[in-house]
């Protein structure tokens, strides 16, 4: 079973924020209009992402119901770990989905997280890192068994999580996101043809960029992929690539080919 289907909505398409908000108040409010307008639900942000937290938050005034926020803690200090909660709580009124990021002291910050989710004010507990060299600590953080959340990068170009990290999350029942499913934009530079992507067409595909998103969902140990995107147009482009049907193993197959 997908853990996804109980735990994140998933399999879905959601909405990364780094290098796209910044303190764009405005712009962030039209992307994020037209993600919800397409039934994306999952939104995914962080201290680090600059102003990012702040923007996502005015975006979703008036529009937080059914909203999944995935946000993080990012700071060796536990004092400014609380501190960055407390800023989220006043932005998001809660968080969904507390993510330690990258790492960064993920024993320490657990501590106290966790009392949070036990005490009912978040939902889920994840940990993130991008870097392939991290992959190990990832590994040795969820067999302790105390996070529900892994969110890791994942698309054509960069399979390493295929070796441990997918398999062990699907027998932990780790929810997984994906950061980089367009590889931060590289892999959507140079698209295929139309011709290319005909044998997609009848999975509903009507971009590359969807090709590369359903590849990614198409994978029964994902649950959420969150493309980020200044655009409010490609926000719904790319939600649509959240619905069935999934790719079996010889779509996959071409879209690796199509992105090599
Ligand atoms: N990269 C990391 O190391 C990292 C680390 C931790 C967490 N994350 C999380 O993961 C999220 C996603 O990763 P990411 O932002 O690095 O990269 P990504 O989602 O793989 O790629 C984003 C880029 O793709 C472009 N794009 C989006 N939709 C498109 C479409 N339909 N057609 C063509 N181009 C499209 C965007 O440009 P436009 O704005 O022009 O559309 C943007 O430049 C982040 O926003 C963040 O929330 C990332």
């Amino acid at each position: 079973m997908r853990v996804g289907e109980e735990r994140l909505l998933g399999p879905v398409v959601g909405l990364g924020t780094w290098n796209t908000f910044g303190a764009d108040a405005a712009s962030a409010t039209d992307v994020v209009g037209a993600a919800l307008d397409s039934g994306v639900r999952v939104f995914d942000s962080s201290p680090m992402y600059r102003g990012a937290e702040a923007s996502l938050g005015r975006a979703l005034h008036g529009r937080r119901e059914g909203a999944i926020v995935a946000t993080k803690i990012w700071t060796r200090s536990v004092e400014e770990g609380r501190e960055q909660y407390a800023r989220q709580v006043e932005w998001f009124g809660r968080v969904e989905v507390e993510q330690i990021h990258n790492l960064v002291a993920w024993r320490e910050q657990l501590k106290w997280l966790e009392r949070e989710r036990a005490e009912g004010r978040i939902d889920r507990l994840g940990v993130t890192h991008y870097a392939a060299g991290a992959f190990d600590e990832v590994a040795t953080a969820l067999r302790t068994r105390r996070f529900d959340v892994v969110q890791l990068p994942y698309n054509p170009h960069e399979r390493t999580v295929e070796r441990e990290l997918l398999p062990l999350a699907a027998e932990l029942g780790v929810a997984v996101i994906v950061m980089r499913p367009l590889g931060e934009g590289a892999l959507v530079r140079h698209p295929p043809s139309e011709d290319d992507l005909a044998p997609l067409r009848a999975f509903g595909i009507e971009t590359w960029a969807q090709a590369l998103l359903k590849w990614v969902l198409s994978d029964e140990r994902v649950d959420v992929a969150i493309p980020a995107t200044s655009r409010p147009e490609r926000a719904a482009e790319n939600a649509r690539a959240g619905r069935p049907p999934w790719f079996g193993p010889d779509e996959r197959a071409l879209v690796v080919d199509l992105a090599a």
